[in-house]
């Protein structure tokens, strides 16, 4: 087991009615005026900013919306978000919505906190030393952004979608009432399945050895988020299942799934080119290079995938070798049983050319390498594209 610091300081409100906590829960860090920003109206026709907005208001608190959030958030809306925040003077940000909206809600924090400096500085670097609180009102179980300490944003003068990891990014608190997901779509629940699932797959595939309880907390949490997948895609409705994937969404990415070992996130890398360039969902980016990656570097460690195949879709039979690729192919059959992509035309992007292939890869590793499993230089990358484009 490898040395490691776990803090995961995010107030978790969970279950039915959370929401009506959101001002006591902003007054309790220091929050008075708050900019609270959100998606494509998804909350409007729910009812649910209105009701935020209520409850702010009740409770004597200054708030300001701003709306449009795009799914893979874009740079530019965050800059102007900001200057936006700063002229209404916040000393809050409040993010209702999924990740895409979390995510920008904290570029903004950073943005209002560091007025001078661009946000993508950043996003490329620069260490951040100061920030204003950020509150999340989740709505969608997926990427985890409501405790992790990531956001992700796409710069779209250059076309590079990017992660940004500092415990400034942690929100305050986060509201989780799983009745907000009830009028998610299908692809939608089937992208957060996804990317609940990946966020847990990138830190199990490791060459760290030992680590029994984090293995046994990673195998939980995927067979719990399979089962409880399949329920919530049969009925959207389903409290219990849309509770559990819910909580399994923050714990999958709060880090609680790595302790002990380094997280891999090479398929997310490949997966931010894809969206990157042609802005597709972020799970389905997922579910389509999971299994290209994993055929390609399997070899480095078959008894690991063929433990992954036994604990998660009960291979038990067959050499080390022929459980490994089972599980693999079981685990691509579950994402097309959610009707999720796996390979480049069932993304629908068609098949690529070689210029483009050369791109993602480029854009993926350039002259460096990413992950640790099988660290990916340019040419793996292109192979493991190729491998995707059919
Ligand atoms: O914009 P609205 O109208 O709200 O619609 C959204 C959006 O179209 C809709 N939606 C959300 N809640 C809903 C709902 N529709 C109906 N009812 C509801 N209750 O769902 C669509 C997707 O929303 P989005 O916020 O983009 O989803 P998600 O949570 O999957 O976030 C994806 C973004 O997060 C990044 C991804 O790369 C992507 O940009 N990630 C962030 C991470 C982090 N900060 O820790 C880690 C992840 O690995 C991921 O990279
Ligand atoms: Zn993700």
């Amino acid at each position: 087991m490898q040395s490691f610091e776990y803090k995961c300081p995010t107030e978790i409100i969970f279950g039915r009615g959370a929401e009506e906590k959101t001002a006591q829960k902003i007054k309790s860090y220091g929050g008075s005026r708050v900019f609270v920003l959100y998606g494509g109206g998804s909350a409007i026709k729910s009812g649910l900013l209105a009701r935020i907005e209520r409850n702010l208001l009740e409770a004597g608190l200054q708030a300001q919306k701003h709306g449009g959030v795009q799914p893979n958030p874009r740079l530019s809306f965050a800059q102007r978000a900001a200057k936006a925040a700063k002229e209404f003077n916040a000393d809050f940000i409040l993010g209702v919505g999924g990740g895409s909206v979390i995510d920008t809600a904290k570029a903004v924090a950073h943005g209002v906190a560091n007025p001078d400096v661009d946000i993508w500085d950043f996003w490329s670097g620069k260490e951040v030393t100061k920030s204003l609180p950020v509150g999340a009102v989740l709505t969608i179980a997926a990427a985890g952004s409501e405790s992790s300490n990531s956001a992700v944003l796409t710069n779209e003068e250059t076309g590079k979608k990017k992660g940004l990891n500092t415990e400034f990014n942690r929100p305050v608190f986060a509201i989780m009432n799983p009745e907000i997901t009830f009028t998610l779509s299908r692809r939608q629940i089937a992208c957060g399945v996804a990317d609940i699932m990946m966020h847990t797959m990138e830190r199990y595939f490791t060459k760290i050895e030992g680590n029994k309880f984090t293995d046994l907390v990673a195998e939980a949490l995927l067979v719990n988020v399979i089962d409880n997948g399949r329920i919530a895609l049969a009925n959207r409705k389903d409290y219990e299942a849309m509770s559990e994937l819910m909580w399994c969404g923050s714990v999958s990415h709060s880090n609680f799934t790595e302790l002990g070992r380094t997280k891999d996130f090479s398929v997310h890398k490949l997966g931010h080119e894809l969206s990157g360039k042609y802005d597709v969902a972020h799970g389905e980016s997922l579910t389509t290079m999971w299994g290209a990656w994993a055929r390609f570097v399997y070899e480095d460690d078959a008894p690991r995938f063929a433990r992954f195949a036994e604990k998660i879709w009960g291979v038990n039979s067959g050499g080390t070798e022929e459980r490994a690729r089972a599980g693999i192919r079981l685990t691509e059959e579950f994402f097309r049983e959610m009707d999720m992509p796996t390979n480049f035309t069932e993304l629908g992007i068609g098949h690529l050319t070689d210029e483009e292939i050369f791109y993602l890869a480029d854009m993926c590793a350039g002259n460096g390498k990413v992950g640790l499993f099988h660290p990916i230089d340019r040419e793996t990358a292109i192979k493991i594209y190729n491998s995707a484009n059919k």
